[in-house]
């Protein structure tokens, strides 16, 4: 079976990756030259941990290549792997879809199942699939499956792997089949077929629960901060429960990254314009709006004005293991600290260079150490390895006023109050140790 995976960001190149690795040969395709370029030397465009690896354990199996005449020829199986990025009224963006629809009709020379991958919204598979037909005019039998991705950035490798649920949604048994056949060897996923706008809203009502899950316990850690209770010990109790269960159940400040903020925006869209709102999903997007400046809230009750004020940034991606920085809460944050006159210094282990191309201006440091020194303030938005293990005397002794805001919760109430610092979190009391 020859596959082509058309797109190679974290979906693409990870799916197209993980079927080299169960022994498919597979084809990689991008129009953006550069990221092939790097593909063929080994690299892998997207930091994501195992993934250069994999690349090169299964290198016999996969061909990257930006040639489009190459990459469709007597092709069975096309998954689409590009972004679907957000319009400004949060519907999807889908014009590479579209690219890729075109690319279809114009290139391929035989019968062939086109896989989506690329969340979009329901409907539109079948959509997609009228375009090409339309165009192909019977010159080749073309059908289209929807296989969303649960992958999660940091973990995408085992995700795909090891994924819980494959979920193939289907207008046929020929397509069917032929997904089956694909994912035979992925032995610890189970597979769930159904219909395409079913397997379309699988995608959708799974990231828009989490977000929503996220979100709860967001508003509940700040009523946990009003009445005195304590989140993590809230989450615990709750957590234990298996009906609830214990995942995505970290109160901090919010949720980002390029699917739950996108996903649920989308959804919301789409319920709207066929008049059907949902309620629940508009209050996670709002709540999450409100929970990225928590800190900023916070931060008032210590500087009036952050004019001139020394601020340490730690953790900059929007969550940790990947230096992907879409939607994530330390954006608005530095924006704001920054248009109200604030020193920055900021670290993050990986995602420095990315967020220097959006704030060139601010001081990027080495270390945890030279961004916290002679600091008036530090915000942690990312809980990061390498500041939960932080040695928290340092804040004491490198700040020259240790007012410690931490979104992520990284560190525990007890050892906090061991020293002389500030310390607030989310949905936990706040730590007021100062004696200078
Ligand atoms: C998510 C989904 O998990 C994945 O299945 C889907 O395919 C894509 O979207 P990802 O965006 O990579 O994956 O990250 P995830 O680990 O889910 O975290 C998303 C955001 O939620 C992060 O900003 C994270 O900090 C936040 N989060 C997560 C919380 O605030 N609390 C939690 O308990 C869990």
């Amino acid at each position: 079976m020859k596959i082509l995976v058309s797109g190679t960001g974290y979906v693409g190149l990870v799916t197209a990756v993980c079927l080299a690795e169960k022994g498919h040969n597979v084809v990689c395709y991008d129009v953006v030259k550069e990221k092939i370029d790097m593909l063929n030397q080994g690299k892998s465009p997207i930091y994501e941990a195992g993934l250069e690896e994999l690349m090169q354990k299964n290198k016999e199996r996969i061909i990257y290549t930006y040639n489009k005449k190459e990459a469709y020829k007597d092709l069975d199986v096309i998954f689409i792997g590009v972004g679907t990025p957000e319009r400004v009224d949060g519907s999807a963006n889908l014009d590479y879809i579209y690219a890729v629809a075109d690319d279809i009709v114009e290139n391929i020379n035989k019968d062939c199942l086109v896989v989506m991958k690329s969340t979009v919204p329901i409907g539109t598979n079948y959509k997609v699939e009228k375009y090409i037909q339309d165009r192909l005019k019977g010159k080749h039998r073309i059908e289209i499956a929807s296989n969303p991705e649960f992958l999660a950035q940091g973990t995408a490798v085992i995700d795909t792997l090891e994924a819980q649920r494959i979920i193939i949604g289907t207008h046929s048994k020929w397509a069917e089949k032929i997904l089956k056949e694909i994912y035979k060897d992925f032995e610890k996923s189970v597979i769930v077929s159904t219909d395409i706008n079913s397997a379309e809203m699988i995608k959708y009502a799974s990231n828009d629960f989490l977000a929503l899950k996220i979100s709860y316990i967001n508003e509940i850690a700040n009523l946990c901060e009003a009445l005195g209770a304590n989140i993590e010990d809230v989450t615990l109790g709750m957590g234990l429960d298996k009906r609830i269960g214990n995942k995505f159940l970290n109160a901090g400040i919010g949720y980002g990254g390029s699917c739950f903020p996108k996903d649920t925006k989308a959804l919301h869209w789409l319920a709207k314009i066929n008049e059907c709102e949902l309620k629940t999903v508009k209050a996670a997007i709002d709540v999450n709006q409100n929970q990225k400046i928590r800190l900023i809230e916070k931060s008032k009750k210590y500087y009036e004005h952050l004019k001139g004020i020394n601020v340490a940034v730690l953790g900059l991606a929007f969550k940790p293991g990947t230096d992907d920085l879409r939607e994530a809460p330390s954006i608005i944050n530095v924006e704001y600290l920054e248009n109200n006159g604030a020193n920055i210094k900021a670290w993050d282990p990986i995602a420095q260079k990315n967020f220097s191309k959006i704030f060139p201006q601010i001081n990027y440091c080495d270390t945890i150490d030279d961004t916290i020194k002679d600091a008036d303030i530090c915000f942690i938005f990312t809980e990061w390895e390498q500041i939960k293990k932080y040695d928290i005397s340092k804040y004491e002794k490198l700040m020259r006023k240790a007012v410690i805001l931490d979104g992520r919760n990284c560190y525990k109430l007890d050892d906090v109050k061991q020293y002389n610092i500030i310390y607030e979190s989310i949905g936990r009391k706040s730590i007021e140790n100062i004696k200078k």
